[in-house]
Order: structure tokens, then sequence, then C-alpha cells
């Protein structure tokens, strides 16, 4: 399937903003029943997502943007209906916000197990995004995704706000616009765990949605990083995240070159192209950029 690399966000209570979603561009939209609905609208936001995802359930693959929804944390007790309230439409996948590791995410996993059955959807369809890092402790062990395998595990991504909140931080940028260390680091874990367990890296969003040469630049420097792709809160962020995450002109005339050259020598392990080393590493990055398995 191909990774989607712009996740936007969409509040799940907002028919209007839903009716947007798909001509937004996004490759992916997380329809959300946790912090964009407030407490009082919860029950509103599961049944407007619910027919919203049956509506739109068959349109997916020739609109090319798959669907996954945002439930409610393990501890506010809400989750379960949200998964029942959702699950018929067969979403995509389900981000876990607020999760607490793999035992937690599990849990969950059992839970949709169950739903897929009931609904039936093939076994195993229905993907999970764990938010790693949102409490302290959580941010500590994003390790212990890269140990244990999970089949229904898409990929890893974090969030800045409620580690921030968690934090008491009163900054999360410092005066160049770089994350702060604590940001810093689950950024990075992140990365590396998702990498680890040979899932998707996803960055998290870019928070002032009018600043579009900081996002310019997050998405750049994501996309530089190693992350498969960026989360986003409101439409004008989706163009400029699918710009930034499309290979270049030069990077894919510089990746078929590469392959090029070792096709050219067989039983060479490294070379030189215009003058810089080449090895296998590059040529598993240059395959990887042309979509050669
Ligand atoms: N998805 C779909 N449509 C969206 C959207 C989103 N995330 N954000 C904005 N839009 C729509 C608006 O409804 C508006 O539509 P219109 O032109 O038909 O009136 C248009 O895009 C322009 O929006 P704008 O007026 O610039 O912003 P706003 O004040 O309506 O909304 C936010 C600003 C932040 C409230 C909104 O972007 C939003 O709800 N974002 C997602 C929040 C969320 O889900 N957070 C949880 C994850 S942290
Ligand atoms: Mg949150």
């Amino acid at each position: 399937m191909r990774i989607p690399r712009s996740w936007l966000f969409v509040p799940g209570d907002s028919e209007k903003k839903l009716a947007k979603g798909p001509e937004t561009g996004a490759h992916a939209l997380i329809v959300d029943l946790e912090d964009a609905v407030a407490p009082s609208a919860k029950a509103e936001a599961r049944r407007v997502t619910g027919e919203w995802l049956e509506a739109h359930k068959r349109q997916v693959t020739l609109r090319k943007q798959v669907h996954w929804v945002r439930i409610n944390a393990v501890d506010t007790g809400l989750w379960r209906d949200d998964l029942a309230a959702v699950m018929p439409g067969a979403p995509e996948g389900i981000m876990v916000p607020k999760a607490q590791g793999p035992d937690q995410v599990r849990m969950i996993a059992a839970e949709i197990y169950e739903l897929e059955q009931r609904h039936g959807i093939p076994n195993g369809q229905t993907r999970i995004l764990p938010l790693v890092s949102e409490t302290p402790r959580a941010a500590l062990t994003i390790a212990a995704y890269a140990e244990a395998p999970m089949p229904r595990l898409a990929g890893l991504t974090w969030g800045a706000e409620d580690l921030g909140a968690e934090l008491g931080a009163a900054r999360k940028r410092d005066e160049n616009g770089l994350w702060t260390d604590a940001f810093r680091y689950v950024r990075a874990q992140t990365l590396l765990v998702a990498h680890a367990a040979g899932v998707w890296a996803i960055d998290t969003l870019h928070a002032d949605f009018r600043d579009e040469d900081g996002l310019r630049r997050a998405a750049l420097a994501a996309k530089g990083d190693g992350f498969a792709g960026m989360l986003a809160i409101h439409p004008a962020q989706v163009p400029v995240i699918n710009a930034a995450f499309a290979p270049s002109e030069a990077e894919l005339a510089e990746a078929q070159a590469i392959v090029a050259a070792f096709a050219a020598a067989p039983d060479a392990g490294t070379l030189q192209l215009d003058g810089r080393m080449i090895d296998q590493p590059h040529l598993k990055q240059a395959k990887a950029l042309l979509g050669i398995a």
C-alpha cells in the first residue's frame, strides 16, 4: 500500500469539515473523536463519524484517500464505545492517543479483532497508529514498541501538545525555532523505534497553520530525517506536506544513476558516482525511493 504522506485531522463532530476532507488532497484523514471534540459532544461525534465512514466506505480506493479514526484514550472509558461506533464503517486504521505502550495497544487490538469479526471485516485489516509521546512515562518507554511484533502496527507518531502540558513547558521550540530537548528526544525515539520495528515513522503537526514557510521547513526536515509522513490540522497544510515529501526530479535522477551504476557492475560492492563513494546503503535507499523492492 502507498504510504500516506499527509495525515489531516478532521474534528469528528463537524459535518462541514468532514464534507471538505475528500477535497483536501490529504492522503489520510484522521477523523478525531478525542481532543478536537468537547466532552459534551462525544456522543454526537461518534454518530456523525460513524455515518460519515459508512457513507464513504466504498469510495476510498477511488479517491486514493484512506480514513483513520482517533479514538479517545484508554483511561477515559470512552474508547470501547468509540470503536463500536466506527468499526462498521471499516476505517483503514485507528489512531490511539496517549498510548501507554504495547500492552495497551494490544488490548485495543483485541477489541478490534472482535469487531472485525462482527462486521465482516477481514481479520487484521484494521491498522493501529499510536501517539507514543503524550505523557512523560510513555515518552520514556517508546523503545518497547521495537521489542514485540505487532501485526496491526502501521507506524508510530508523536505529539508535542499533551507532553508540553504535562511538563509545564512554557516553550516547545528555542529561539531558532528548533524543538527543545524533551521534544527532540521523543521525535528521535519515534523515528528510530519505528524503523527498528519496520513500521512508518510519522512526524508531528506544525500547530501554527498560517505559517507556511515554517511548515515547509518542518516537512522537509521530516522527510530529510527519515519520516514517511506528517500530521496536519488544516487543509492549507496538505499541499505543502505533499510537495515536501514528493521526491524531487534531482533525487529521482540520482537514484536512477545509482541503480544503473550497480546494474552495470553487478559484482561491485562499492563504486563511485561523479566523484562520490556509493555502496550498498546508497543502493538500498535509491531502490526504496524508486519503489523497487
Ligand atoms: N478539515 C477539514 N476542513 C477544515 C479543517 C480540517 N481540519 N480545518 C479547516 N477546515 C475548513 C473550514 O471549515 C473552512 O471551510 P469553509 O471555507 O468552507 O468555511 C476552511 O477549511 C478554512 O478554514 P479556516 O477558516 O482557515 O479555519 P477555521 O477557523 O474554520 O478552523 C481550526 C481552524 C484549527 C479550528 C481547524 O483547522 C480544525 O478544526 N483543525 C483540526 C483540529 C483537530 O482535529 N485537532 C485535533 C488534532 S491536534
Ligand atoms: Mg492531544
